[in-house]
């Protein structure tokens, strides 16, 4: 099976070439990239007026399966991910139960291959039930495929334990994909603590909740030497210690939601549970530092956090409503919106950051790359459709998001995956 992809404007950022160029897949591999290929192939796909990039990697995906289907299963989570351009997703082990050893991480990978049309990477918990008080078995995840251990959701508070599991981790050529929150210090916060939280009556969560706790894991990877990557990096003080860390020299690496560089704290308009999330959406000293990082490469990935919950869950004042906001069908038009047509990145560091650097982190040396030979899991996206952003049209079973009514550009056209159009926009 051949599938021709052409006129479109070809990001790799691998070899950081980028140019029209037409691509040819055969099975599920790029066999040729060049500006005219004239072979026949069984499908044709025009990609005019588009970017065709390699497909988003997104390291930080909530699927809630199993145990949690009512707010998302591994077919919604991975439908909604194949519309967003998303072809392949890390899934966080928060789940019921927690993903904490190599027989259950097994499982979402046996089901994700009919289930789901993107790829599923299961990420490990840290600890037994995400407890905090005993090691999760990280070999037996590490030998299951895991590629990164989390206790997302919150921070292994016990460093001592903590600094174990980065040991493992490392001895099991693995990642540490780090939550940042001291849980001491929340004391019932429910939005970040500033005037809007004071003029709406709800209980703040600061800065410093986040940035001890980055601080603390990266001191503690320059100590075991483990791969540390940080997830929802949201304050000033983050980019500042990640630009230190790396500095450096320290093997670390920092993400970005959509939400943390599209929204400050004034876009609250009122006590809404959609707006919350964890870390919160911050101020505008805040979200400036974030852009900047993400432009000068601090940076490295922009990720979701996709946390899907039912109705119920959201649609309600912030001190009852559950943190988080789904993300999956809005990524790639926020960050191109609010990044790229802003400049604040080119639409190379776009497809660095939603996709090869996300790869590198991983370890999948053939993808985050349009190039012979590579992975064909590919993004057709048209930079030039201007839309409002609408919940109601998501695959997703989650319509919790705060950018209902929002307007964005650029959407994606084809989403490609091991070759085949698993969404067609
Ligand atoms: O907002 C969030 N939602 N942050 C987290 O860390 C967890 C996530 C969830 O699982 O819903
Ligand atoms: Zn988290
Ligand atoms: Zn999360």
């Amino acid at each position: 099976m051949k599938t021709l992809i052409q006129n479109g404007y070809v990001l790799d950022p691998e070899s950081k070439r980028e140019g029209k160029y037409d691509v040819l897949i055969e099975d599920e591999k790029i066999i040729k990239m060049a500006e005219q290929i004239t072979d026949d192939a069984d499908k044709v796909l025009d990609a005019s007026g588009c970017y065709v990039m390699p497909g988003f990697i997104d390291l930080h995906v909530h699927l809630r399966d199993p145990g949690l289907e009512y707010k998302e299963t591994l077919e919604t989570g991975g439908k909604a991910a194949a519309r967003g351009g998303v072809t392949t997703i890390c899934a966080m082990p928060n789940t019921k139960p927690v993903v904490d050893n190599g027989e259950k991480v097994l499982d979402v990978h046996n089901r994700a291959k009919t289930d789901s049309p993107v790829h599923v990477i299961q990420i490990g918990a840290i600890t037994i039930g995400q407890q905090g008080q005993e090691l999760a078995d990280i070999e037996g995840m590490a030998k299951a495929g895991c590629h990164a251990i989390s206790e997302d959701g919150k921070s292994v508070m016990n460093a001592s334990l903590y600094r174990q599991a980065m040991k493992l981790a490392k001895d099991n050529e693995i990642s540490i994909f780090a939550h940042c929150e001291d849980i001491t210090m929340v004391e019932g916060g429910v939005m970040h603590a500033d005037e809007k939280a004071q003029a709406l009556g709800l209980k703040g969560i600061t800065n410093a909740v986040e940035d001890v706790i980055v601080a603390r894991d990266i001191l503690l990877a320059k100590e075991t030497g483990v791969r540390l990557h940080l997830c929802h990096c949201s304050t000033e003080d983050s980019v500042k210690l990640v630009e230190a860390a790396k500095k450096e020299g320290l093997p670390v690496t920092a993400e970005v939601c959509p939400h943390h560089f599209a929204m400050t704290t004034d876009d609250i308009t009122e006590d809404d549970g959609n707006f919350k999330m964890n870390p919160p959406l911050r101020g505008k000293r805040d979200v400036e530092a974030l852009k900047a990082g993400l432009k000068a490469d601090i940076m490295d990935v922009i990720a979701t956090d996709h946390a899907p919950h039912a109705a119920e869950e959201k649609n309600c004042s912030m001190t009852k409503a559950a943190f988080g906001i789904v993300g999956l069908e809005t990524m790639a038009s926020l960050t191109y919106t609010e990044l790229v047509e802003t400049g604040v990145i080119t639409p190379m560091q776009m497809a660095e950051k939603t996709s090869y650097n996300p790869a590198r982190i991983l370890g999948l040396d053939e993808k985050g790359a349009i190039a012979e030979g590579k992975i064909a899991d590919i993004v057709v996206f048209d930079p030039t459709v201007e839309y409002v952003i609408d919940k109601n049209t998501f695959y997703s079973k989650g319509k919790n998001t705060p950018f209902h009514g929002r307007k964005v550009k650029g959407e994606i056209r084809y989403t490609l995956v091991d070759g085949n159009v698993v969404y067609e926009g």
